[in-house]
């Protein structure tokens, strides 16, 4: 599955930030969209967040305009290069999101931005058990990735979508229980919201103290 669209779009970034661009008129926008799973957190200065799979600092631009000690990991040189060129405020490890190279009890907040779609099941849940770990206890998981639809009508583009720009994993977390899986690995959830037409989630969970 996916097209040659999919490579043109990790290979030129201005392909994959118009894309996205494009994606998030559904939700009234870009910063509307990275603001999603960042409602109702409290985030100073200080907050130590992690911007899982930060890609080309897509979203830790809008990070470092609440918390002054953001991280970004992402397992693609060309990706960390890029985000370090455009966000330079924050710090960046290049690493795999389910084998952090980072220590036990790091982060007040781990944030993830559209790619747990792009983890298999089995690297899907090593994952959610390394965000756990390096979680501080009562530390918060916020992440935004596609849903399957509730509304019939946003069908077609999400089809569309993902044929043209994404792999079977995308399929297959259409039909994951994101949020029960959380809740086995010890997170208490604090919100499943659903925008465009439930195409699209932000779930919060926090980290269970003691
Ligand atoms: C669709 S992009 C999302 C980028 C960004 N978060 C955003 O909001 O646009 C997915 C990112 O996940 C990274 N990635 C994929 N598998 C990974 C893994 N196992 N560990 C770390 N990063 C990974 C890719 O390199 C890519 O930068």
């Amino acid at each position: 599955m996916a097209t040659v669209l999919r490579n043109w779009s990790y290979q030129y970034q201005w392909l994959y930030d118009g894309i996205s661009q494009l994606a998030a008129l559904a939700v009234g926008g870009e910063r509307r969209f990275h603001y999603l799973p960042l409602q109702n957190l409290t985030i100073c200065h200080e907050t130590k967040i992690l911007d899982l799979c930060c890609g080309s600092g897509q979203a830790t631009r809008f990070l470092v305009e609440y918390s002054q000690n953001v991280t970004g990991l992402d397992a693609s040189p060309l990706s960390l290069g890029r985000a370090k060129r455009n966000v330079p405020q924050a710090g960046y490890v290049e690493g795999l999101a389910e084998e952090m190279p980072l220590p036990d009890a790091q982060f007040d907040i781990v944030h993830t931005s559209v790619a747990l779609h792009e983890m298999t099941p089995t690297v899907l849940r090593q994952i959610i058990k390394e965000v756990h770990r390096v979680l501080k206890p009562g530390g918060i998981f916020t992440l935004v990735d596609f849903h399957k639809p509730t509304n019939f009508l946003f069908w077609p583009g999400v089809a569309i979508f993902l044929w043209l720009f994404e792999t079977e994993t995308a399929w297959q977390l259409l039909e994951e229980d994101l949020v029960g899986l959380l809740e086995e690995t010890g997170f208490k959830i604090c919100e499943h919201r659903l925008y465009a037409g439930g195409s699209l989630q932000v779930i919060q969970v926090r980290k269970v103290e003691g």
